[in-house]
This record gives C-alpha cells, structure tokens and sequence, in this order.
C-alpha cells in the first residue's frame, strides 16, 4: 500500500490517489509538439470536436427518436422537427456535423498524404486513422436509415445487395445482414443499435488507440524535419522557448488550435442555422415505400466516389473495384517505396500524383451524383479507370523517386 499524508487541499488529496500531476504532464504541459505546422494540424482537433458534438446531439435525439418502421419517420420529421422544445436544433446539428466530419477527415487524410505523415514509423497512425475512416463510413451509414424515408430504404437495400458479391449470388449473406428478404423491421432494429450503441463505443476506442499511435513517432512538421523531441524539450523547459522547435501542447499549442477551431465553429453554425439542407437529400423526406423505387438512387456526398468507382462496370468487375476502392488507402505506407518522408511538393513525380489523385477523387464525387447515362457515363468509366491506375503507379514512381 502506498504511503499516504494529510491532504492540505482537494487538488493534493486527488494528487495522491490518481497522480493528476503527472497526467497532466504527460498528456499536456510535458507533451511537444513541433512548432513548424499550420492550421492543418488542427484538424485533428476539429475532428474530435465534431465527434463530440455528433454524440451530444445524438443523445438529445435518442430521448424521442422511435426505431420502429412505423413511427420512425413520423418522430423524426414530426415529433423532433415540431414539437420538440429545440428538438429542430439537435437535428440541423447532427445532420451538419455527420456530413461536415466527412470534408474534414477528407482534408485530414489530404494533409497526411501530402506531407508523408504515413511513413517512417508513423504508419500505425495511418492504420489507426483508416480505421476511424471506415467505422465513421458505418456510423454514416447506419444513421442514414434511422428516419426511414424512401432514400434510407433504397440506400438500404442497395448497399446490403453487395453483399451478395454478383455472380457468386450469396443472397443467404444478404438476409443474413437485413434479418429479412427486405429492409424492414430487425433491419431498422439492428442499424439502430449499430448507430448508437456499437459504433460510437468502437470510434471512441479508435480515437485513444489514434491519440496513442503519435506518442512515439510524434506529429509531422511541414518540412519532414526529424528532430530529437527530448533535446528540444529541455530547450523550452530551460526557458529557450524561442530557440527550441518544440512547444507544449497545453497551452501553448492548445490555444493556437482553438483559434481555427473557433472560426471552424462560424462556418458550422452558419450552416446548421442557415443551411441546414445541404446536408440532407430531398427524397428523404417522404416515407419509406418498398413498392416505389426512386428514379436515381445515389449515396450521401462523402460515398459518392467509391460509389462511382462501383457503377460504371459490369457487376462482377465494379465490385472488384469497389473492394480495391474500399482498401486501397489503407495500404498508401506500404505502396510509397519512397525512403523520403517529406513534403509533396519536394517529391517531383508524387506532387503530380498526389494533385491527380485529388483531381480525380472530385471527378468521381461530380459524377457519382449524376444520373449513369451519355457523357457522364463515359467521364466516370474513365476517372475510375484512373483511380485504379493511379495507385498502381504508385510503388513504381515511388521506388524510383531519387533520396534526398
Ligand atoms: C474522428 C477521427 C479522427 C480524429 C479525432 C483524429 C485526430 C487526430 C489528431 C488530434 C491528430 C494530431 C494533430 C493533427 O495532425 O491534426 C491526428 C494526426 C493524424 N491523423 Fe488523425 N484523426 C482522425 C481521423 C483520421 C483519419 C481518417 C486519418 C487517415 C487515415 C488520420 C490520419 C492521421 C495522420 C496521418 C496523422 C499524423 C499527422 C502528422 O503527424 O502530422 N486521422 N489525428
């Protein structure tokens, strides 16, 4: 048993038990981070931010939500919307905050990718981070069936049609997910638990496990510098703070992370309050109906790419690449044979690369939204055919980028 003494204050009583001191030290005033990084690498924050608001306003709608396929769409659209004190404010927040965490996990990865934040020790950040990607794409999904609007059904039951994987025609897979021949009642029952109970427990794991993976490579800087973190840390301790290229996370670098945090929240609450249906597909807003299917059935925006990559082939061949879509990303540490781990734009060939891969992930968002017919057709068989192109170059351009 340790050793304990009178407490002289609430601050030293908690001190003794739960060594406070020192966890703060360790996660905050003693935790450094490099000073030669710009607003990008406050996107981790906003992130976090935009998660915590998602689980806020999710538990304010969860009091009235009804995950029944008779009254859901009426307790959302009516109950919430209507009648609930403020219950319209908890939903334009949700809804902005689920597609607004896609752009800024988008600009997130982007950021990675271009500085080469991936590499050299810091794969298991990337990993971590894909992670988060794809169990954030289920809890997109799986909370875009909740209102049961003809969208959610039809969604529904395109996205689980995958699963049947073409010709291999594993329709018993299919049922099995749905719990039934169609969306319907254990469907709604088992997203419903998936959205708020499973997924939310899993992001929450998967952002500690994030958070842990930058201990020991620590955060990039926008020139790939490699330092020793320690030299420069006692710099600062010492009082050098100009010399050192170190600060410490709190407060120093906190409240330079809160500044584009803040402007952040201008632009999300001139959404929730003045644009509130950007996020939100118009046919969604009449009720489920298994009997009428919608003329142009599409994803939310953020899937709109993966689901171009899908559409413009035969079945067989689209999943393939749908599959190659869905794990490809992951795998970018492991494709960049590249020994540098800098910035893009000192990289020749990859520069072009990266630039072309964003290019072509907004064609495909562009086109995914379109009808598939005539020249949209042809744009988006092309862009998808250079999405897989694109990444097969990538070990080859890479091996063959000179060490700087
Ligand atoms: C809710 C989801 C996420 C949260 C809360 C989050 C949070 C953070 C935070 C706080 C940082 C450190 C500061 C910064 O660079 O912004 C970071 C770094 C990083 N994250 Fe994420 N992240 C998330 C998702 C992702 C995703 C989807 C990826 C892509 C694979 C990713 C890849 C990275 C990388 C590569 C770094 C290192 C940046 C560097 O060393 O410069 N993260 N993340």
């Amino acid at each position: 048993m340790a050793h304990f003494t009178k407490a002289t204050s609430l601050h030293d009583w908690l001190n003794q038990r739960l060594a406070i001191d020192a966890v703060r030290r360790v996660m905050a005033t003693e935790y450094w981070i490099p000073k030669d990084i710009n607003f990008l690498w406050a996107m981790g924050m906003v992130l976090a931010i935009t998660f915590a608001f998602l689980l806020v306003s999710g538990i304010f709608l969860l009091m009235y939500y009804q995950p029944n396929v008779k009254t859901a769409f009426d307790s959302v659209n009516y109950t919430i919307m209507t009648e609930v004190d403020f219950g319209w404010l908890w939903r334009h927040v949700h809804g902005v905050a689920a597609s607004v965490v896609f752009l800024v996990i988008y600009i997130h990865m982007f950021t990675g990718i271009y500085y080469g934040s991936y590499k050299k020790g810091r794969e298991m950040i990337w990993l971590s981070g894909m992670l988060l990607f794809v169990t954030f794409s289920a809890e997109a999904f799986s909370g875009y069936m909740l209102p049961w609007g003809q969208m959610s059904y039809w969604a529904g039951m395109v996205i689980t049609n995958i699963f049947s994987l073409g010709d291999l025609h594993l329709n018993g897979l299919v049922e099995w997910i749905r719990g039934d021949y169609v969306p319907a009642q254990a469907f709604l029952n088992r997203f419903f638990m998936l959205h708020v109970l499973l997924l939310p427990l899993a992001i929450m794991g998967l952002i500690g496990l994030h958070f842990a993976t930058l201990r020991i490579p620590h955060v990039n800087n926008q020139e790939g510098e490699e330092f020793d973190f320690e030299a420069e840390a006692e710099k600062y301790k010492k009082g050098d703070k100009k010399g050192s290229k170190v600060i410490a996370f709190a407060n120093d670098f906190m409240s330079k992370d809160m500044f584009v945090v803040s402007i952040y929240l201008i632009f999300f609450f001139y959404l929730v309050f003045f644009h509130y249906d950007f996020a939100m597909d118009p046919v969604n807003f009449d009720p489920a109906d298994g009997l009428k299917t919608p003329t142009h059935i599409y994803p939310e925006w953020y899937f709109l790419w993966s689901y171009e990559i899908l559409r413009p082939f035969s079945t067989n061949i689209g999943l393939m690449a749908f599959g190659f879509a869905q794990v490809i990303y992951m795998l970018l540490p492991f494709l960049d044979r590249s020994p540098n781990a800098v910035p893009a734009h000192k990289r020749g060939a990859f520069k072009i690369w990266f630039w072309l891969l964003l290019i072509n992930m907004i064609v495909l968002t562009a086109m995914g939204k379109m009808p598939p017919e005539g020249i949209f057709s042809t744009i988006g068989f092309f862009a998808a055919l250079s999405f897989i192109g694109l990444w097969i170059a990538l070990p080859i351009i890479t091996k063959a980028e000179r060490k700087l």
